[in-house]
């Protein structure tokens, strides 16, 4: 049955974390927000575990936009939000993790407000903080790491990469995303700043879902880590001291992967 407008009431998307996979990890206030949509524009990452909780009825549209493969142009995106929140659907619109974290979050808030529609925002456990977690791994922890730094390892054209010099230097746990293919540019970018390449080290992949998988090395071990493990999008690269809290660290394979600098 098709939804009229209530013209007393402003058309509205609400941006929904839904966090790293697992479906408990939800927020309640995304769970009732995903409840009461009739449209959901889900990316690739968003769980079918998440999905469940889509009402009978509601309509699914999966935007993805997994790296390297044919994704949805971004404004095909925006376009679609604001038709169907201007024809009366309640529009939920569902990334992986937390919108506002490497998410397009920011652009697409952008884009619905100067179409005259109103945003909502729901956080969501971003895969950085709840992956390395999963394992026991506390990104901050003050006896290791001064903080943690957030970054992509995915070079976009015409964008600045991070400053990998300076991240070297920062003493912050640095988690970063998208970073499994240039994972040997960026440990040769680090190491050559001046990060000892006996810094403890992680790769996380499917973080929080029944796929999950993890590796613990050493800087300079990462790359072949993440080679010889076949580790793969969506994954996660943790580096820091702080990775030596994990309980896995100390197994016999890392003792060997630091042995063998
Ligand atoms: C476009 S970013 C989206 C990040 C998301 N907004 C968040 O807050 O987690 C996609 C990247 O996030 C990371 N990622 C997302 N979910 C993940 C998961 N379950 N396990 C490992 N990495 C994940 C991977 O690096 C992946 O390539």
């Amino acid at each position: 049955m098709k939804r009229m407008p209530d013209p007393s009431k402003p058309p509205t998307v609400t941006l929904v974390g839904a966090g790293p996979g697992d479906p408990d990890l939800l927020t309640i206030r995304a769970v009732k927000a995903i409840r009461r949509a009739t449209v959901l524009l889900a990316d690739d990452l968003v769980s079918d575990g998440v999905l469940r909780y889509a009402r009978k009825g509601a309509r699914i549209v999966h935007v993805g936009k997994r790296g390297g493969c044919a994704s949805t142009p971004q404004e095909f995106i925006h376009r679609l939000m604001v038709a169907q929140a201007k024809a009366g659907e309640r529009v939920v619109r569902l990334k992986g993790g937390d919108p506002f974290v490497f998410g397009r979050g920011g652009e697409e808030c952008d884009a619905l407000r100067e179409a005259g529609i109103d945003v909502e925002v729901v956080s969501g456990l971003t895969a950085g903080i709840a992956g390395p977690a999963s394992i026991g791994l506390p990104v901050t922890d003050r006896r290791h790491a001064r903080g943690v730094a957030l970054v992509t390892g995915h070079q976009q054209h015409g964008r600045e990469a991070p400053d990998w010099a300076a991240l070297a230097r920062s003493g912050l746990t640095l988690v970063i995303y998208m970073g499994v293919a240039r994972c040997a540019q960026i440990v040769a970018e680090l190491v050559a700043a001046g990060l000892p390449p006996a810094t403890p080290a992680a790769v996380i992949s499917n973080a929080c879902s029944a796929d999950q998988r993890q590796a613990l090395c050493t800087l300079a071990m990462l790359p072949e880590t993440v080679e010889a493990g076949g580790f793969a999008s969506p994954a996660l690269l943790v580096i820091g001291d702080v990775v030596c809290a994990a309980p896995a660290w100390g197994a016999s394979d890392v003792a060997l992967a630091v042995a063998a600098i």
